[in-house]
């Protein structure tokens, strides 16, 4: 049965894909900072494992990356995908949204990768899928410290791919765009302007079911009718 562990995994995509993983036949582990929230999910999915990890603290992570190891040997799969959205452009930002965002979005996802990754390697085989996002590969006007970030993850994904190759690891880059989760409440969006969760979730299952002779590079979801922009708050 496959290892699989999810950042983030309380809510939005991250929930998503702890509901589409644990219906195969794998054994999902869940993460997010809240007990709450984890509460929450261990009771509608009782057989996925929760555990309380903010991957900003670096202890924290290397403490989940030991508990996962010794408990499960290995991990098959890791989803990167906890992370903060912090609007505001360079000029105008705080001094510490730089350092905030890039604790949010790339520190936990670099350092538990590189907790998590010896064993893939001695095993020859596993799959790092970091949830990135169209702003990590676009420019906006208001992108600032989280566009930065989300471009740094994508930078580490496709550096890894590259190591990775000789060893058997595949690497994925899931981009999405906007996605219907908690990160746009208060915005006056019809939410059919935005993609499901369950979509992205469905683009991170298939990346995986295919052989392991294969590794979808990039997944890049936007919703049908395109990036919200000015015309969308008329
Ligand atoms: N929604 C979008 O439109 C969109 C588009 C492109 C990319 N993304 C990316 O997709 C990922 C998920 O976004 P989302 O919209 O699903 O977010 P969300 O609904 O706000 O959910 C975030 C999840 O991550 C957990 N979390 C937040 N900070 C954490 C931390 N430091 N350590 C551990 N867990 C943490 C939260 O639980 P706790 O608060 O309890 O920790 C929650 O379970 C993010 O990386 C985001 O940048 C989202």
């Amino acid at each position: 049965m496959s290892v699989v562990l999810v950042t983030g995994a309380s809510r939005g995509i991250g929930r998503a894909i702890v509901e589409r993983f644990a219906r195969e036949d794998a054994t999902v582990i869940a993460c997010a900072r809240g007990q709450a929230g984890l509460d929450a999910l261990k009771a509608s999915l009782p057989q996925v494992e929760c555990r309380a990890c903010d991957m900003r603290d670096g202890d924290a992570v290397d403490a989940l990356a030991r508990d996962v190891l010794a408990q499960h040997g290995a991990v098959d799969l890791l989803v990167n995908n906890a992370g903060a959205f912090r609007p505001g452009g360079i000029a105008g930002e705080d001094d510490g949204a730089l350092l905030d965002m890039l604790q949010a979005n790339l520190f936990g996802a670099y350092r538990l990768t590189r907790r998590l990754l010896p064993k893939m390697v001695e095993r020859r085989s596993g799959m790092v899928l970091n949830v990135c996002s169209t702003a990590s590969i676009a420019a906006y006007p208001n992108g600032g410290s989280y566009s930065i970030a989300k471009h740094a993850l994508y930078g580490f994904s496709r550096n890894l791919r590259e190591e990775m190759k000789p060893h058997g690891v595949r690497v994925v880059a899931l981009l999405p765009g906007a996605t219907l989760t908690a990160s746009w409440d208060g915005v006056p969006l019809p939410p059919e302007r935005l993609m499901p969760a369950a979509d992205v979730a469905e683009m991170a299952w298939a990346a995986w079911s295919l052989s392991a002779r294969t590794v979808v590079e990039d997944i890049l979801m936007r919703p049908q009718l395109g990036d919200i922009g000015e015309a969308d708050f008329p």
